[in-house]
């Protein structure tokens, strides 16, 4: 990890305007006061329950949502809309039914006006990245759902954006699938260098993929505490040491606030 920052987050905060029949009521304030530095090829996880404002916050740094108050910059840049050098990965696969595996794939270099035979060979490399070379021409519906999210992420890496954002990618797989994607995340991200953004609610997924996580507070989502994961690289196996368990067990007693973790609730799966 270099520590060059790449995205600089400083006193954000988001709020929702609350409505009834069209009426402004209130306001819902989801996140609060966030403040931290993302480095250059850095792999960051953002951990919290469920609303505590996760996707609003990849919304922001996407460019897609406009914050209340604060600033997200870019090297250097205040970030004031999307562009290319940030590639999103939404929660489910948002892909096109219509196209095929290579046309979902192409889709972003098409809007880039790539030529034709250009995008057919970046699409090829990415395609054979993720493992789908034989795909190249199913469609979405005749994919399962690892499948479908290799495409979404070929999709996102193929115009090679410097930063990938990933709104809970793995999500919505079976276990054994969500494992094996999760390694080649890592590959990709060890041979690609990208600065990767992921969201979650599973501390398992957050201590594995990261560099370092950060815990979210339920809403208004605050940032709790930001931990390092010093863990050895590649990751394989590295959930059967101690270093794992421990830190497993320090981030679920600070996401569920409590500062010393009873001994049987870390050993089973009460999380
Ligand atoms: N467009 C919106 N209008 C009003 N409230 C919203 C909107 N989007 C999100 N929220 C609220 O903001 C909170 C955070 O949402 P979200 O970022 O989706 O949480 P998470 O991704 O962590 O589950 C939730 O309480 C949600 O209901
Ligand atoms: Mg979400």
């Amino acid at each position: 990890m270099q520590n060059n920052v790449k995205i600089s987050v400083s006193g954000l905060r988001k709020d929702f305007l609350l409505k009834t029949d069209n009426k402004i009521t209130g306001q819902f304030t989801a996140l609060n006061d966030i403040n931290f530095d993302i480095y250059e090829s850095e792999f960051i996880s953002v951990l919290g329950p469920s609303g505590c404002g996760k996707s609003t916050l990849l919304d922001i740094l996407a460019g897609l949502s406009a914050q209340s108050a604060g600033t997200v910059c870019i090297d250097g840049e205040a970030v004031v809309g999307p562009d290319s050098k940030r590639g999103i990965v939404m929660q489910g696969y948002a892909l096109f039914p219509w196209r095929t595996v290579r046309k979902n794939v192409e889709y972003g270099l098409e809007l880039q006006k790539v030529p034709k035979n250009m995008r057919r060979e970046i699409s090829e490399k990415y395609i054979n990245l993720v493992g789908l070379e034989k795909f190249v021409n199913y469609r979405p519906n005749e994919l399962s759902g690892g499948m479908k999210q290799r495409v979404a992420i070929a999709r996102a890496l193929a115009y090679d954006p410097q930063i990938l954002l990933m709104d809970e990618p793995f999500g919505a797989l079976d276990a054994q699938t969500r494992e094996v994607l999760q390694d080649e995340l890592l590959n990709i991200w060890s041979t690609t260098q990208k600065t990767i953004v992921f969201v979650t609610h599973s501390i398992d997924e957050a201590i594995y993929l990261s560099d370092r996580v950060v815990v979210l507070s339920p809403a208004p989502g605050e940032i709790k505490r930001i931990f390092p994961i010093n863990l050895r690289r590649p990751r394989n196996g590295v959930r059967m040491t101690m270093e794992y368990m421990q830190l497993f067990r320090d981030i679920t007693a600070a996401l569920h606030d409590v500062s010393v973790l009873p001994s049987q609730e870390a050993n089973g799966s009460g999380i």
